[in-house]
C-alpha cells in the first residue's frame, strides 16, 4: 500500500488503501504503546464504520470509548468541545492515551484540537472517511473549531502521529461529497501538478473512482512537500488556499447553507483565475481549461455573489497580514504563486 512519510515537527505515515479501517488496530498499535484510545466521530459515519474501527481497535488491546455527535459544520463549534473535554475528563484520559478522529473534515479539525489542547496535548490519529478529509484536512496537522464570526479561527497546530486513508470508504459516500472534494483534488492539479490535473480531464465523476488510491496518493504527496516546507503556513502552504479566499467568503456570503465548500472553493478558482486572465497574469485561456475540469466533476458554479460583498468578506481571510493579503494564481496548470496585494489593490483586482 502506498504510504506517504511526513517530516514535519512530528514524523509520521499516511498509508493509503483499501479496507484499511476494518485493520486500523494493527497499523496503530505500531504507533500508539497501548492505553486508552478515545473514538471520535459523528453519527452518520458511526453507522458505516464505527464498528468496525471499535472492534479492530480492541482487538489490537487498546481500551475504546467512543465519543458520538451529530453530523455537521454546525456541530464543530465550543459547546461540542467542551462536550469532549468533559467526556475525555470522565473516562479518565491521561496525556499518554490517544484520541483517534473517524470521519471528514469536521471530525478531524475538532477532535485535533481536543488532541492539540485537552492536558495541553494527547495522541493523535486520523481516519479520514470523506475525500476531502484524505486529500488534505487530515495531513498537515491544522486542527481548528469555527466561531460564530468565520470557519476555523480557532485553532492549532497538531500532527497526527498516523493518517490511515482507507479508500474503500469512499465507495459509501453520498455523490455530493465526493464531489465537494473533487474541488480539493482539482485545486492540486492546478497549484502544483500538470500532470494530475491531465489524469482529471481524461477521466470524470462517474470514473474517477477507479483510480481512487492513485488520486489520493498524488494528493496527499503534494500536500506532504508543501507542509515539509512550510508547517506553520508563512509561505509556500498559502498556496493550497488556491481559490479559498474567495471560496471562504461565498460560503460565509450564503450563510454556509445551499453551497458545498467544494463548489464554493470551485467557484473561487474560477473567480480568480478569470480574473487573473484579464488582468494578464496567466496563460490565455486557462479559465476555460478549468472550468471544462469542473464541469468534469460537477462542481456547480452557477451562484454570482457580489463582488463588493466578497471583498469585504476577504478582509477576515486567516491569510491576511496586516494591511496586505496573499492571493494565489496560477499562471497555468500546475504553476502556482502568492502574490501579495494591498487590500486596496485587492479590492480594485475584484471589481
Ligand atoms: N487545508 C490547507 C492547509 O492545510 O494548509
Amino acid at each position: 500500500m502506498p504510504t506517504i512519510t511526513v517530516n514535519a515537527s512530528s514524523k509520521y505515515n499516511v498509508i493509503i488503501g483499501s479496507g484499511l479501517l476494518k485493520n486500523c488496530g494493527e497499523y496503530v498499535k505500531d504507533v500508539i504503546n497501548g492505553g486508552k484510545i478515545a473514538l471520535i466521530t459523528d453519527d452518520n459515519v458511526d453507522k458505516f464504520h464505527g464498528s468496525a474501527v471499535y472492534e479492530s481497535l480492541t482487538a489490537a488491546g487498546f481500551d475504546v470509548r467512543k465519543f458520538v455527535f451529530r453530523h455537521g459544520e454546525a456541530s464543530k463549534c465550543h459547546e461540542t468541545l467542551i462536550r469532549i473535554y468533559s467526556f475525555l475528563a470522565e473516562n479518565h484520559f491521561t496525556r499518554t492515551d490517544c484520541i483517534a478522529a473517524l470521519g471528514g473534515g469536521v471530525t478531524g479539525d475538532m477532535a485535533g484540537y481536543a488532541a492539540a489542547t485537552y492536558l495541553r496535548g494527547m495522541n493523535f490519529i486520523q481516519l479520514p472517511t470523506s475525500l476531502l478529509a484524505q486529500v488534505d484536512s487530515s495531513v498537515g496537522g491544522k486542527t481548528a473549531v469555527d466561531i460564530p464570526e468565520g470557519k476555523n479561527l480557532v485553532g492549532a497546530f497538531k500532527q497526527p502521529a498516523l493518517v490511515l486513508c482507507d479508500t474503500s470508504a469512499l465507495a459509501t459516500l453520498p455523490r455530493e461529497f465526493l464531489i465537494d472534494g473533487m474541488g480539493e483534488v482539482v485545486k492540486y492539479g492546478m497549484i502544483k501538478s500538470a500532470e494530475l490535473f491531465d489524469i482529471l480531464m481524461e477521466n470524470n465523476i462517474s470514473s474517477i473512482g477507479n483510480i481512487m488510491e492513485d488520486i489520493v496518493t498524488r494528493c496527499v504527496t503534494i500536500k506532504r512537500d508543501v507542509v515539509e516546507a512550510d508547517e506553520f503556513d508563512k509561505g509556500e502552504r498559502m498556496l493550497l488556499n488556491f481559490g479559498h479566499t474567495l471560496g471562504h467568503s461565498i460560503e460565509q456570503y450564503y450563510n454556509y447553507t445551499g453551497i458545498s465548500h467544494g463548489c464554493a472553493v470551485a467557484k473561487g478558482m474560477e473567480m480568480i483565475t478569470a480574473l487573473s486572465e484579464k488582468h494578464g497574469r496567466c496563460r490565455k485561456g486557462l479559465t476555460d481549461t478549468l472550468l471544462e475540469c469542473l464541469k468534469k466533476y460537477e462542481l456547480d458554479i452557477t451562484v454570482e455573489p457580489a463582488p463588493s460583498a466578497l471583498g469585504a468578506a476577504c478582509m477576515n481571510d486567516k491569510k491576511r497580514m496586516g494591511g496586505s493579503i496573499s492571493i494565489i494564481i496560477c499562471s497555468d496548470t500546475g504553476t502556482s504563486s502568492a502574490v501579495k496585494m494591498s487590500t486596496d489593490e485587492f479590492t480594485e483586482f475584484l471589481n
